[in-house]
C-alpha cells in the first residue's frame, strides 16, 4: 500500500510517500517560519493562504522524488486536527478532492499520533508498548502507548505547553519567534548556577505539569533587569528557564516509567529536539537501564511522513478507510479520543 501523507495543521506544510512495504520513499516540507517572525507568532489567516500556494508544487517534488505517480497512491492520510481550523482545512479539503479525483479513500490522521509515531521512522524503531513524552508547540503529555491506537493519557498541561513556554520566554529575552531552538542555543554560553526559576509542580504526587508561572519568573528576572539585558544575563536567565523546564520534564517523565513499569520512553514533538532534554533523559535512562527512543531531527517538528506513517500503521491495524468526499476538521481533538475507531 502507497499512502500518501498531508500535514498542514499550523505553519508547516509537508507531504510524504509511505509504502508499507518498503518504509519512507520521500517527503517534502515547507516551514512557514520566515513568514511569521515578523509578527511574533503565527497568523492563522496567512498559514492558510500559504498552505493553498504550497501544497500542490510540494505533492509534485514529493512524487518526483520517490520515482511515483498520482496513478500508484493507494490512500490519502492526512492531519483532521488538532490545530488551526483554517490551516487544517486547506489540507483537508486537498486531500480529500484529490483522493476523489483518484478514486482512492482517505485517512484521516490525529496530529499528535504523528508525532508519537514519528520515532517509528528512524533505523532503531521501539517495540510496543512504551512511555511517550510528547513536547510541542500546543501539547505536553504524557502517554501509555500500547499499541497503534491504544494511547492513555498519563499527565498534561494544565496551562502553557513545554514549547509554548520555550517560545514566550524566549520572546522575552529578545529572541524572535519561534524562540525554542534560539534560547536552547543561548542557553549554551549561560551560567547554570546564576539563577533559580521554580520547577513548577515537581511534587505535585501526578503526572500533570503547568509552565505558565515559568513564563512568569522569566518576565520577573527581565523587569528586575530594568532597560537593557545584557548579552551574559540574557544567557544565564536562558540557561535558568531551560534547567527548570528539563528538570521537570524529565522527573515527570521517570515517574511514569515507574508508575507503568515500562521499560522504553518515546520523546515526540519539536521540544524533543532540545540537546539539554535530550542529555537529561539520556543519563537519567543509562542510570536505570532504560531506553530512549527519538525521532530523526527532521521528524521531531512537524511534516508529512509521520502523518503518511500513522496512517499506513492505522491501516495496519485495520482501521477503516473512509471515501473521499465528506469531510470535517477537528481542531480540538483529545488522543483519547482518537482510538482505534479513528
Ligand atoms: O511539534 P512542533 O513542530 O509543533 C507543534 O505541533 O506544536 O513543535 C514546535 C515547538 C516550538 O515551540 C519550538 O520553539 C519548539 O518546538 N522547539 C524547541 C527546539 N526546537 C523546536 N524547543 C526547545 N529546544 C529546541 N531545540
Ligand atoms: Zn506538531
Amino acid at each position: 500500500m502507497l499512502v500518501l501523507g498531508i500535514e498542514s495543521s499550523c505553519d508547516e506544510t509537508g507531504i510524504a510517500l509511505y509504502d508499507s512495504a518498503a518504509g519512507l520513499l520521500s517527503h517534502a516540507l515547507h516551514s512557514q517560519v520566515a513568514m511569521h517572525a515578523e509578527y511574533g507568532g503565527v497568523v492563522p489567516e496567512l498559514a492558510s493562504r500559504d498552505h493553498i500556494r504550497r501544497v500542490v508544487p510540494l505533492l509534485r517534488d514529493a512524487l518526483a522524488r520517490a520515482g511515483r505517480t498520482l496513478a500508484d497512491v493507494d490512500a490519502v492520510a492526512y492531519t483532521r486536527g488538532p490545530g488551526l481550523a483554517g490551516a487544517l482545512l486547506v489540507g483537508c479539503a486537498f486531500a480529500e478532492a484529490l483522493a476523489l479525483a483518484l478514486d482512492k479513500p482517505t485517512m484521516p490522521v490525529h496530529h499528535l499520533e504523528g508525532h508519537l509515531l514519528s520515532p517509528l521512522l528512524s533505523a532503531d524503531p521501539p517495540e510496543f508498548p512504551f512511555i511517550a513524552l510528547l513536547v510541542s508547540g500546543g501539547h505536553t503529555q504524557l502517554m501509555r502507548v500500547t499499541g497503534v491506537g491504544e494511547y492513555e493519557l498519563l499527565g498534561e498541561t494544565l496551562d502553557d505547553a513545554a514549547g509554548e513556554a520555550f517560545d514566550k520566554s524566549a520572546k522575552l529575552l529578545g529572541l524572535p519567534y519561534p524562540g525554542g531552538a534560539l534560547l536552547s542555543k543561548l542557553a549554551e554560553s549561560g551560567d547554570p548556577g546564576r539563577y533559580e526559576l521554580p520547577r513548577p509542580m515537581l511534587h505535585s504526587g501526578d503526572l500533570n505539569f503547568s509552565f505558565s508561572g515559568l513564563k512568569t519568573a522569566v518576565l520577573t528576572l527581565v523587569r528586575e533587569q530594568g532597560e537593557t539585558l545584557t548579552e551574559q544575563f540574557r544567557a544565564d536567565a536562558a540557561r535558568a528557564f531551560q534547567e527548570a523546564i528539563v528538570e521537570v520534564l524529565v522527573k515527570k517523565s521517570m515517574k511514569a516509567m515507574k508508575q507503568t513499569g515500562l521499560r522504553r520512553l518515546v520523546v515526540a514533538g519539536g521540544v524533543g529536539a532540545n540537546r539539554q532534554l535530550r542529555s537529561t533523559l539520556d543519563a537519567e535512562a543509562k542510570r536505570r537501564r532504560l531506553r530512549v527512543h527519538y525521532p530523526e531531527l527532521e521528524f521531531c517538528t512537524d511534516n508529512g511522513a509521520m502523518i503518511a506513517l500513522a496512517g499506513a500503521l492505522r491501516l495496519a491495524a485495520g482501521s477503516p478507510l473512509k471515501p473521499a468526499g465528506a469531510f470535517a476538521v477537528q481542531p480540538r481533538w483529545p488522543l483519547e479520543f482518537a482510538q482505534r475507531s479513528c
